[in-house]
């Protein structure tokens, strides 16, 4: 568990991109719908992550009339497995990669159109962002001012946008938010940076660091099916051992701040909070299977009172 500055508590997150940009998701995932009536999902467990808002408006490569042109469910080998594959048989996927790359509303259209729905449904979400120290900044000041944020996420690690922020660079954002805003700030960052330099740079600043989806290339072999969006980034099970390797490589290092690690099983979870994790997130998980937050979330709750 993370006590953050604002009295905030951290155990269960929901990732960046999972629930979108209000915490609601998206309308297309329509095989929610009915674990939604029936309280299957809670969302009110988590604390949920918005996914990642640049200052500017921003195109991407997501189109909610297709998303799954850019959303691919994987293989352990990186094949890919149809969508009514991957929901008739969830067990199949063992990862997913996208090319989602930041599409968005930009920052003042998220103020108008979404942050009024995060009002209404009494949330308090982490607002994760990402840009650089003049447009982070201002985000940063905004956001201050209002009541529904639990944290800040600084995304220092989205392909195209920031990719190749060196752990100085990285460290002169955070400042700058930190300057403008009161709230707590995490960090997120990839396997593919200097994920221990930058940790041991900014560990005195944020309050808590998790790990982002990883480039095509580190995990498989063979050519990406997102390969003319330059490859995309993977996620989920598949990433498991490189995500244990940045936990480890982190405590050794003996980062101050606390790691949130992502999880898909159970046994996930109690693996990261031995290992060392403070909070652990779900992520692709639930997209393949959209209850499992829940259930895991309720499983912890109900051994934490037998003890
Ligand atoms: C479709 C999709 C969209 C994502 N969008 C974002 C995003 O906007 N910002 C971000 O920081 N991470 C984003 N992520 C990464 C997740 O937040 C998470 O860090 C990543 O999936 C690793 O966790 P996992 O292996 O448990 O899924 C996205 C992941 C997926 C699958």
């Amino acid at each position: 568990m993370i006590e953050l500055s604002n009295n905030g508590i951290l155990e269960f997150i929901g990732a960046s991109g999972l629930y979108g940009f209000d915490g609601e998701g998206y309308l297309w995932k329509f095989w929610e719908w009915p674990l939604r009536w029936t309280m299957a999902i809670d969302k009110s467990l988590l604390t949920i992550t918005t996914k990642t808002l640049r200052y500017p408006p921003t195109k991407g490569n997501y189109r909610s009339y297709a998303p799954w042109r850019v959303i691919k469910l994987l293989s352990t080998e990186g094949k890919v497995i149809s969508l009514p594959k991957g929901l008739l048989r969830p067990e199949l996927v063992r990862g997913v990669a996208n090319a989602v790359e930041l599409t968005g509303p930009g920052f003042y259209q998220w103020l108008e159109k979404y942050y009024p729905k995060i009002l209404r449904y009494g949330r308090k979400m982490i607002v994760s962002i990402t840009g650089n120290e003049v447009e982070c900044g201002r985000m940063a000041r905004k956001l201050n001012e209002l009541d529904n944020v639990a944290a800040i996420e600084f995304n220092a690690s989205c392909s195209n946008i920031v990719s190749g922020l060196d752990h100085n660079q990285i460290r002169a954002i955070i400042l700058r938010i930190i300057e403008e805003s009161a709230l707590p700030v995490l960090l997120k960052i990839g396997y593919d940076q200097e994920y221990v330099k930058i940790a041991q740079e900014t560990e005195w600043l944020v309050e808590a660091i998790s790990f982002n989806s990883i480039p095509w290339h580190w995990i498989f072999p063979i050519k990406s099916p997102l390969a003319k969006y330059g490859g995309g980034a993977v996620s989920g099970l598949v990433c498991r051992r490189f995500y244990r390797e940045m936990l480890k490589d982190l405590l050794r290092a003996e980062v101050m701040a606390p790691i949130i690690m992502p999880v898909w099983e159970y046994e996930d979870i109690e693996w990261s909070f031995e290992a060392g994790a403070k909070a652990v997130s779900f992520g692709s998980v639930g997209f393949v299977y959209p209850a499992r937050p829940t259930e895991h979330i309720r499983r912890w709750r109900e051994e934490e009172k037998k003890i």
